[in-house]
């Protein structure tokens, strides 16, 4: 425990959480005169919602996103669709070009599930993305929950849940070849007298075969700054973790409480120096709703008129389908313990986390997702936070809205100068790289050397001794024939 106690002040991170969609995590409250989310599919309030959050210092967007409709409550997804629960969707990663144009700091990360988009056509769009963005892209890696999502691209039906995570592990390694391995650093030349732009010694194949994925390369790509877009994952399973202790970059985790989340970090940390890694390779964002106001009067107010526009069908709509669990039909007084999902098992151990003596029921479970909010004033919410910071040991924040911009411009306003004052958030970013700014210069623009991708370097990039299996020799073996 020393290591938290000596430390300089950890810096609390803060990313926007939001969707491209009329409706993300707080249902309902799309009818409001006072919200925007009816106009995503026009660019303007996404360039504006860029500009505002690099003027509060944030260190990102973060998108979520889903490729299947909720249709486990009641059995359809009806109630989905009427609320706009993530449905209709768009596409993240097209906004990312435009807010990018608009700022300079701002890191720019969107989800994508490994189940969507074939790793070597993703190489090239996170590759392309992180060109356009200077070295501003993250991706948050996720494996998907929704039958609904498997159906549409091909798999019959979801995946396995920890088969799902095999799939992952294995689209990462794919990507790690691609944007660590294909190209060496000096492998563009741009010689226009030789008329030579690369040089085709120093563009290799990666010749991966695999259970899932048969990619020869090269990368169409050649390298962008970062290389490996930062690596974002959501899924806290027990596999989830061991995933994320291997890959991740930063988690995004939903912990119900302070007790819960530091479980889940403490938890984290073994796993990742398991996995020949330090805790301090992996920032752990927790998702939390803000409501903040001049005066706690003023605040509660705000909570009540999002309390009253709350549409409990979208809640169960977006819920059942977190769960793989129609709330429609199962009994509010049933433990959820005894649920077993393919879908998301993260949220139930969330829950047991938060409080291991208690028996939670399906009822508790909703209302402690319905209505986990910090709701104060700017000194209040700051106390909280800093609570889930030192107490809970998270990294940063993903901060979801009731409206937006307003949920974010509040916080901007009210609460960044309080963090600000008290040194827990940045008041100026540093030059560099996404992954450069959000570990505070402790990393390069690349990822470091002991992550696992790392061992794909090749040529002067390499700095570590290429670990290769059998496999990868015979990789290598079969790469260097067909080269
Ligand atoms: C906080 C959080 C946010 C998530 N966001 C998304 C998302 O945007 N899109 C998605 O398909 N899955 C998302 N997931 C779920 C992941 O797909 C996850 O890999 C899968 O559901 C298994 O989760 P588990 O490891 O918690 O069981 C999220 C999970 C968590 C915990």
């Amino acid at each position: 425990m020393t290591d938290r106690q000596t430390d300089p002040p950890r810096r609390l991170r803060l990313n926007a959480f939001t969707m491209n969609v009329v409706s993300h995590i707080v249902q309902g409250q799309w009818t409001r005169p006072d919200t925007r989310q009816r106009d995503y599919t026009s660019l303007q309030p996404w360039v504006e919602l860029a500009g505002l959050l690099e003027r509060g210092r944030f260190d990102a967007v973060f998108f979520a996103d889903v490729v299947g409709a909720y249709d486990v409550f009641e059995g359809s997804r009806d109630a989905a669709v009427r609320n706009a629960v993530q449905f209709p969707v768009n596409d993240p990663s097209a906004l990312i070009p435009a807010m990018a144009l608009v700022t300079e700091h701002l890191g720019l990360a969107f989800t994508l599930s490994i189940l969507q988009e074939h790793p070597f056509s993703f190489a090239r769009r996170a590759t392309t993305l992180d060109h356009l963005t200077d070295g501003r892209v993250g991706w948050n890696v996720v494996t998907s929950y929704l039958e609904n999502a498997a159906r549409n691209l091909g798999y019959g039906g979801l995946p396995l849940h920890d088969t799902r995570y095999d799939r992952g592990d294995e689209y990462l390694d794919v990507l790690y070849k691609l944007w660590e391995g294909s190209w060496e650093d000096d492998a563009v030349v741009d010689d226009r007298e030789r008329g030579m732009y690369a040089d085709p010694a120093k563009v290799h194949e990666i010749g991966h075969r695999g259970r899932y994925y048969d990619v020869v390369g090269p990368h169409l790509s050649e390298p962008s700054r970062q290389r490996t877009p930062v690596l974002f994952q959501a899924g806290s399973s027990e596999r989830g973790r061991e995933f994320a202790a291997r890959h991740a970059e930063a988690t995004f985790i939903a912990a119900r409480n302070v007790r819960g989340a530091r479980a889940n970090v403490d938890d984290l940390h073994e796993r990742l120096l398991r996995n020949g890694r330090r805790p301090e390779d992996l920032l752990v964002f927790q998702g939390l709703t803000v409501i903040t106001a001049a005066t706690e009067e003023e605040a509660l107010r705000k909570e009540r008129e999002v309390q009253e526009q709350l549409s409990d069908e979208g809640t169960f709509a977006v819920v059942s389908g977190w769960l793989g669990a129609d709330l429609g039909a199962v009994d509010p007084d049933a433990p959820v313990g005894d649920l077993r999902t393919n879908a998301q098992e993260g949220i139930i151990k969330a829950l047991v986390e938060s409080a291991p003596d208690h028996t939670w029921r399906f009822k508790d479970l909703v209302k402690s997702i319905a209505n986990q909010r910090i709701v104060g004033t700017a000194e209040r919410v700051a106390d909280e936070l800093q609570e889930w910071h030192e107490d809970g040991g998270i990294d940063g924040v993903n901060l979801t809205y009731t409206t937006t911009p307003g949920s974010f411009r509040d916080f901007i306003d009210g609460v960044v100068p309080v963090l600000q004052e008290r040194g827990i958030v940045q008041r100026e970013y540093r030059e560099g790289t996404f992954r450069e700014k959000l570990f505070d210069g402790r990393v390069g623009p690349r990822l470091p050397d002991r992550h696992p991708a790392a061992q794909y370097r090749r040529g002067v990039g390499a700095t570590v001794p290429v670990r290769r299996g059998p496999q990868a020799d015979r990789e290598v073996q079969a790469a260097g024939a067909a080269d």
